[in-house]
């Protein structure tokens, strides 16, 4: 039985991955910013954890370290998107803001987390491809502050790839477009359907540092 730690299993992609590493027999530590989560198992530990705040990054960190679980598989699920559809300047304020959760939280979650993974352990980061630099070459100039703050996530992938070498893989992924409060309801697919391919990416032995999408690599 693997120990997966998911952040963000309240709602949309979250809570589909939760509940399939769940039917594969595995314990899963998902995080929410309350502190619950709409599934209840006897192999599933909810912890508190909101992003923008560096006590509860550590609170939720040592709640984990208490429970005595070693972690196999970190997933950073959880992410804001600004809502603003049109932003042709950059909104600083919107920009802290999302980086916040998607780049500093993130950050500062995984490098605690980091010490307790066990070695052949995989870190995957569910970036965007709103994220790629080569994507979005004609993707207009909407949403920057999500595209820069997904761009910057994929430059900790390739950092910390290179870091644990050999120990621990990291990987991004593009969930696709998915029916979530995120991705609204014209998007192309269900939670479960992205929460199929994150969930195999996280248990293969991939190549570490790549960005992934349905299983094949996706530009940077
Ligand atoms: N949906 C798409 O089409 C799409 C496409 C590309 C990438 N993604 C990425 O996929 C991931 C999941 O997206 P989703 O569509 O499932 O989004 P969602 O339905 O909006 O859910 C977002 C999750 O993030 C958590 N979260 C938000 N703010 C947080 C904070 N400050 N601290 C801790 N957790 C926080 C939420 O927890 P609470 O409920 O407790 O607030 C929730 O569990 C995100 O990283 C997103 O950028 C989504």
């Amino acid at each position: 039985m693997k120990t997966i730690l998911i952040t963000g299993i309240s709602r949309g992609i979250g809570l589909a991955l939760a509940e399939r590493f769940l039917k594969n027999g595995d314990f899963v530590i998902g995080t929410s910013t309350s502190g619950n989560a709409p599934t209840k198992h006897d192999r599933l530990l909810t912890v508190q954890l909101d992003l923008t705040n560096s006590d509860s990054i550590a609170a939720c960190t040592q709640v984990i370290i208490d429970s005595g679980k070693k972690i196999d598989i970190l997933i950073n699920n959880a992410g804001i998107w600004s809502g603003i559809d049109e932003n042709p300047t950059i909104d600083l304020s919107l920009l802290r803001k999302v980086l916040e959760v998607n780049l500093f939280g993130t950050v500062d979650f995984t490098e605690r987390i980091i010490p307790i993974m066990n070695r052949g352990g995989h870190i995957v980061n569910i970036s965007s491809r709103m994220g790629s630099l080569e994507y979005c070459e004609k993707g207009g100039i909407n949403w920057p502050d999500y595209k820069i703050s997904k761009c910057a996530l994929n430059m900790v992938t390739r950092i910390l790839a290179g870091r644990l070498a050999g120990t621990i893989a990291v990987s991004s992924v593009h969930p696709g477009w998915v029916k979530t409060d995120m991705g609204g309801d014209d998007a192309d697919i269900e939670p479960e359907e992205a929460a199929e391919d994150i969930f195999s990416l996280a248990n293969s032995q991939v190549e570490t540092g790549q960005f992934w999408f349905k299983g094949e690599k996706f530009p940077w």
